[in-house]
């Protein structure tokens, strides 16, 4: 009977190629997988078709990802998943990097200035990585199928090769010049230092093994032996701060998610060492207090509301949040109250737009490269997970003989103490390097419930734009009751306090929408795009899942069944 099941449910996998013509999401009756790359939502949804859980598709998208979606899949940085049951269990998994034992709040100064290049670009920017960590503790925990068939399609692919697609192609050209830096990197992503075309195939002998030494040994497999040795060489070799001690002591954790409510639905989070779920239930909770319905999607009511919230929560992100474990009285709690959010509302008014005060600091740069995959099974089990190596490529050092790329998040701490200037660096206490510590992070992986079912999984690449997106990505589905690919289509704009404005994607505001936000004194400037959202929404009349797959982004793909 269950062999039966089996090849039912494999014919019945489709491979969904996104984007599609038509604002209609993708439907699928029992499962789906959505990532920034269709070769591994494939792999995820194999996973789903041969009765594996979410977190197994999501621990073998996720290595498949390292290798076709190098750009911001890894396993040389660090991220967090957010997962609920089909029971209605939850739990936050955090496998952020930390900060090598001999970091101190003062290193990225050099001879006492601060140096933007060690902080963001460099072999002291690299943390712990806890990608390889964090996926096999949400597996021991929830997986289902045997590590090692989650692991290898990943070696596979990196051994035999992919056919790189223009995107790709793109994106490794335009970042030849940065892995110059990197013998290994150049090496990897280049043909003795000439881009690649689309369409050629891509081999990655060095990540395979590495790979393969995971798929046998587990976690071990990269925080020991032969590819903890390699990380601390080439670290030696170059200056940089991780040991074999601070591999072998990195620990990914398991954390209880924020959790909230809006207009009937219950919110699940990330806590700290990501902001993003504070800020996300503190914004919801303010908005909660006005008809956004009724204002109407688009309107320039509504996004002033949206807008003097997003500011709010992004001025108290900046003044209280850094890792949980070494600031003992994060004020959470506090933050995502209800009765906090009605003190807020009080400081909104309807026609003019506040001001941000300068006066203590403003947030440091993030990049923006990052990837989300959200997937459902077919037990209702649900995994929102969001990784990242911080910038494109992150450190644009690929470490030698490893073939895998290392993260720059130490960017992510504060550049230095008392270094707080009107330029962009802040100096606060919270988010301060020091051993062993997680740099904060925007990261939103998040899960909506609604009378205690799945009813939707969100979340989105971003740099500090990820909060809002997803922020936006809900609205859009409870608020105005748009489809997962309206919501993910739907224009995006931005505030986060400083600098005090408005940013919005190409045609998200009509002019005449622009001239009333100018108006009640809000400096509003076009962007880029905004986020690569990844949705999927449960419709509760026949729990028929709605997934929605960001356009802006060329490589994104679904697997459904
Ligand atoms: O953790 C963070 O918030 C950032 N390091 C994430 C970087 C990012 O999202 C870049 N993305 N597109």
């Amino acid at each position: 009977m269950r062999k039966l099941i089996l090849a039912v449910t494999i014919a019945a996998l489709a491979v969904v190629a996104f984007p599609s013509a038509s604002s209609q999401p993708v439907r699928a009756r029992k499962a789906m997988v959505i990532s920034a790359n269709a070769m591994a939502s494939q792999i995820g949804g194999e996973v789903l078709s041969e009765g594996g859980s979410a977190v197994d598709a999501a621990v073998a998208t996720a290595f498949a990802l390292a290798v076709v979606h190098p750009t911001a899949g890894n396993i040389g940085g660090g991220g967090f998943m957010v997962v609920r049951t089909g029971s209605g269990a939850a739990a936050a998994y955090d496998f952020r990097e930390t900060a090598p034992a001999a970091s101190s709040p003062t290193m990225f100064l050099n001879a006492g200035k601060y140096d933007a290049d060690l902080h963001h670009n460099s072999y002291i920017s690299v943390g712990v990585p806890g990608t390889v960590a964090g996926l096999h503790l949400a597996w021991t925990e929830h997986g289902t199928l045997p590590w090692k068939r989650l692991v290898d399609p990943a070696v596979k692919l990196a051994r035999d090769g992919f056919p790189i697609s223009v995107a790709l192609a793109r994106s490794l050209a335009g970042t030849l010049r940065q892995f110059k830096r990197s013998p290994a990197a150049l090496a990897q992503f280049s043909k003795k230092g000439e881009p690649y075309e689309a369409g050629e195939i891509l081999r990655l002998p060095d990540l395979a093994r590495t790979l393969q030494r995971i798929a046998d040994r587990g976690a071990a497999g990269f925080y020991q032996g032969e590819t903890a040795d390699l990380i601390a060489a080439d670290m030696k070799a170059h200056g940089g701060l991780m040991t074999l001690n601070d591999l072998k002591n990195y620990q990914a954790k398991k954390r209880q998610p924020v959790r909230g409510t809006y207009r009937g639905y219950g919110i699940l989070s990330m806590p700290p060492p990501s902001s993003g779920g504070t800020a996300l239930v503190e914004m919801l909770n303010v908005l909660e207090g006005y008809d956004l319905k009724a204002n109407g999607f688009g309107s320039a009511d509504t996004i002033h509301l949206v807008a003097e919230s997003m500011r709010r929560a992004y001025a108290d992100r900046a003044e209280n949040l850094g890792d949980a474990d070494f600031n003992p009285s994060l004020p959470i709690d506090r933050l995502t109250s209800k009765d906090y959010a009605a003190t807020l509302r009080k400081t909104i008014g309807r026609a003019r737009a506040s001001k941000s005060s300068p006066t203590s600091f403003t947030w440091p740069t993030e990049s923006n490269e990052t990837t989300h995959l959200s997937i459902v099974d077919d037990q209702q089990n649900a995994v929102s997970m969001t990784y990242t190596l911080e910038a494109g490529y992150g450190s644009k050092i690929v470490v030698a003989g490893g073939g895998f790329l290392l993260n720059n998040e130490m960017g992510d701490f504060n550049a230095g103490p008392g270094l707080t200037t009107a330029e962009g660096l802040i100096g606060t206490p919270p988010n301060m390097a020091a051993p062993g510590k997680r740099m904060l992070s925007s990261m939103t992986p998040a899960i909506l419930t609604k009378d205690g079912k799945l009813a939707m999984v969100t979340g989105s690449p971003g740099g500090r734009t990820i909060i809002n997106t997803v922020l936006l990505t809900i609205l859009n589905v409870v608020d105005f009751e748009m489809n997962a690919q309206e919501a993910v289509d739907a224009g995006r704009f931005h505030h986060q306090w400083l600098p005090d404005r408005i940013t919005y994607e190409k045609f998200a505001f009509s002019p005449d929408t622009l001239n009333i936000l100018k108006a009640r004194g809000h400096d509003v400037r076009e962007t880029d795009s905004q986020g690569v959202a990844a949705v999927i929404v449960v419709d509760p009349t026949g729990g028929v899942l709605e997934g929605g797959l960001d356009r802006r982004q060329a490589d994104g793909g679904g697997a459904v069944r």
